[in-house]
């Protein structure tokens, strides 16, 4: 764990226009920097940097954040090593936190794993390539299946002795742990207190986690009647096979990225050998059906998914079973079978890359007409196949979360089967109901079970203190997981005008408020915490309301910060305007020049004083959260800190239009006033939905009642609101 103050000064010391100058050639445009966009194939510069709001942005693909943003954008790299990387860059010296005594002796235990995996993989490569056993029986297995030795290096493919205990005895003569070799399935104990070599006599493929370190392995025999073709590592701390990695993200990930899209196939030699003819977005699950784990990691590269897989009865199977995972993730999803007899590594070695690429251009589908096709095999005519079939396609369209996307396959289904549309969308909805019926279903179970436990497991209550380290709110919000999300609540527009405005001005002065203890200065979204407590209201987007509490989270440390921010510029600016009043060459001027120059500057100073405080209460909040560890605050703030009127043309053509900084006082009035108002449209709606309804619980008159009150809430609100508008 990196300790907090150190995050922060990462965060303050990196300076988003150095780093991205590591990667992108940047040229100066007024105030910004541009350049071509790294994250797409961009042919103009549209890709903007701005050193005063320390965010980029790419005007064509809508990419945006911070340095950290970038860094782990742009190299794949997790929020801490993202973090670690640019302490490197600016010699900051990471101070860890102060680790509890379990946490330590797991995070020993885990680098120590991990430095024995990359011992036994250079180990095993060197035996491969410096021995003649190696050689005359590893090299030659992969050399006769048509992997160059560059490939091989690539992959850090090595060889494990027949030897009984070759890499056991080399091990413990290195010092390493025993219990370790065990934990990490490399040996067996031989129960007389030495061991032996679990992988012996095979092949060996390392298995990388997506920061390139050694987690696991697999093991493939060379005999023909072993009864077990691969032998892989167990899971352990340092490796879980359902959600660590996919085997040769490592390699793929930057391919992936750069072509938007990654191919799913299933073994350790399709994706070597795919990489070794050129396309390098490929992907194994290795033998385990797709996990979420793996769909989760694999989401954070592409949203675009083919599976390639054989084109025989398993293939088809394997294929079918991972369409409504990856669906369900809200991944869009391809097909592409290989001719019959061939698995992607049998096929890539045949062919050349364009025939590979001929073949994949002809042959992908996508899953509809994937499963339509498989399901209507020789049975076209078959009624009750076909409405079974429907029923299939309804079932994987139902578990996508797009609303979208699930029309445009409604549509294509209705055309494939000469169904009506209508239908189908009704049978989808209904689907969606069922599912989220069983989701909830599930949920409570966990619900019961996890509540159960915890009576077991705790029988005094103590309260947890909120960790501030953590990224997840302190106060988490638990919801049913909801298989058709995101289904946006009716007020999101106007929930995000408002945290659009805390993201970007959260820590700007508003007004001077009255407390219970007097008169105080108030921040834009202390007003607003103040606000939407007397309405109790609160923000029904998880995300926004994680964003706010962040915000309300962080004002004690900002005041601090704040006070001695500006204390600095007050002294820095008190010396610069003396020096500069000591300079004022007095020769042949009146003392009244002189005393009137000496105000000018001054009042240079104060105002610069103003300025310089401004600009960090307007940067401290937006800084933070679009640097935050969190991926859903950290993205949804670098896209509502960066909207359309930032660092754009507009600004400098514009400029006598009044800046939204200047125009706080009422815009945030107004915006909060349009969210109530949205709030009363939606209870009135709702009001006369149950009148309409004759709802027998409720009596009619008090609905009538609450619907006159909520009448007049709304026109006290619109003279409030005026016609003004206030959309940003
Ligand atoms: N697999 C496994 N254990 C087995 C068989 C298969 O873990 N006994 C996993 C491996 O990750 C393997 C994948 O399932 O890569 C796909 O199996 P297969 O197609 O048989 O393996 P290939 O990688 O194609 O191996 P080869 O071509 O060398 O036979
Ligand atoms: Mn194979």
């Amino acid at each position: 764990m990196i300790d907090r103050n150190t995050v922060q000064q990462i965060i303050d010391t990196a300076d988003v226009v150095d780093v991205v100058s590591d990667f992108v050639t940047l040229r100066r445009r007024g105030a910004n920097w541009v350049g071509l966009c790294p994250f797409h194939n961009d042919r103009t510069p549209s890709f903007y940097v701005s050193r005063n709001k320390q965010i980029y942005k790419c005007f064509s693909c809508g990419e945006a954040g911070s340095a950290v943003g970038f860094v782990m954008k742009h190299e794949q790299m997790s929020y801490p090593d993202a973090l670690k990387y640019l302490a490197a860059k600016y010699h900051i010296e990471i101070k860890e936190r102060e680790l509890t005594d379990e946490e330590r002796t797991e995070q020993t235990e885990r680098e120590s794993m991990l430095i024995l995996n990359e011992w036994a993989c250079r180990w095993m490569e060197e035996q491969l390539w410096d021995t003649q056993d190696g050689q005359e029986i590893g090299l030659s297995y992969f050399r006769d299946r048509g992997f160059t030795d560059a490939t091989i290096r690539k992959f850090r493919l090595g060889y494990c002795p027949e030897d009984r205990t070759a890499l056991y005895k080399a091990a413990i003569g290195q010092g390493y742990n025993r219990e370790l070799l065990f934990k990490l399935g490399l040996c067996k104990d031989d129960q007389q207190g030495g061991g032996y070599d679990f992988y012996r006599g095979r092949v060996m493929f390392p298995i990388f986690n997506v920061a390139g370190k050694v987690i696991a392995f697999g093991g493939r025999t060379l005999k023909k009647d072993d009864h077990a073709k691969y032998f892989n590592s167990p899971d352990s701390i340092i490796y879980d096979k359902s959600s660590s990695t996919m085997y040769g993200l490592f390699q793929a990930k930057r391919a992936i990225a750069k072509q938007g899209k990654a191919f799913i196939v299933e073994g350790y030699a399709d994706v070597i050998s795919m990489h070794q003819a050129g396309f390098e977005n490929v992907i194994a699950s290795s033998g385990t059906a797709l996990t979420d784990g793996h769909i989760h990691l694999l989401h954070r590269f592409t949203e675009n998914v083919t599976e390639l897989f054989d084109g025989d009865a398993a293939g088809i199977r394997a294929a079918m079973k991972g369409i409504d995972k990856l669906l369900s993730h809200g991944l869009n999803i391809k097909v592409l079978l290989l001719p019959d007899g061939d698995d992607p590594d049998s096929y890539s070695r045949k062919h050349s890359s364009s025939e590979i690429q001929h073949y994949i251009d002809e042959h992908e589908s996508d899953f509809i007409q994937f499963k339509t096709r498989i399901l209507l095999d020789g049975v076209a005519n078959d009624p009750i196949k076909q409405s079974q079939a429907i029923g299939e396609v309804v079932r994987s369209i139902a578990v996508i979360p797009n609303e979208i996307t699930r029309s445009v396959y409604a549509k294509e289904c209705s055309r494939l089967f000469g169904v009506s549309e209508q239908m189908l969308l009704r049978e989808i909805k209904k689907q969606i109901d069922t599912n989220k019926e069983e989701a909830y279903k599930q949920h409570e179970r966990e619900e019961r079970r996890r509540a159960a436990q915890e009576a077991a497991s705790e029988p005094h209550d103590t309260p947890q203190p909120p960790q501030p380290d953590q990224a997840q709110s302190p106060h988490p919000v638990q919801q049913a997981p909801d298989l058709s999300q995101p289904t946006l609540s009716a007020t999101y527009r106007e929930e995000r005008i408002v945290i659009r405005l805390i993201i970007k001005y959260g820590m700007c002065y508003l007004c001077d408020t009255e407390y219970d203890d007097g008169i105080r200065p108030t921040t834009v979204v202390e007003h607003i915490y103040n606000e939407l407590s007397i309405d109790n209201i609160a923000f029904s987007d998880p995300t926004f309301a994680q964003i706010f509490d962040i915000a309300l989270h962080e004002l004690e440390a900002f005041y601090s910060a704040l006070a001695r921010m500006e204390q600095e510029t007050a002294v820095r600016n008190r010396e610069k305007c003396e020096r500069e009043i000591s300079e004022i060459d007095p020769v042949g001027k009146s003392v009244d020049i002189i005393e009137n120059e000496e105000k000018r500057i001054r009042s240079k100073y104060n105002l610069l004083n103003v300025d310089e405080v401004n600009d960090f209460r307007q940067l401290y909040l937006e800084r933070l959260l679009c640097s935050h560890a969190n991926d859903r605050v950290r993205e949804m703030s670098s896209r509502l800190a960066t909207d359309r009127y930032q660092l754009s043309k507009i600004h400098t053509l514009y400029t006598h239009v009044a800046s939204e900084f200047d125009r706080l006082a009422n815009l945030v009035p107004a915006a909060l006033n349009n969210w109530k108002n949205a709030i009363i449209g939606q209870r009135i709606e709702q009001v006369k939905q149950q009148l309409k309804q004759g709802n027998t619980t409720v009596n009619a008159a008090t609905l009538l009642q609450d619907l006159q009150e909520l009448y007049r809430v709304r026109t006290e609100l619109a003279k409030l609101i005026g016609d003004r508008v206030v959309n940003p």
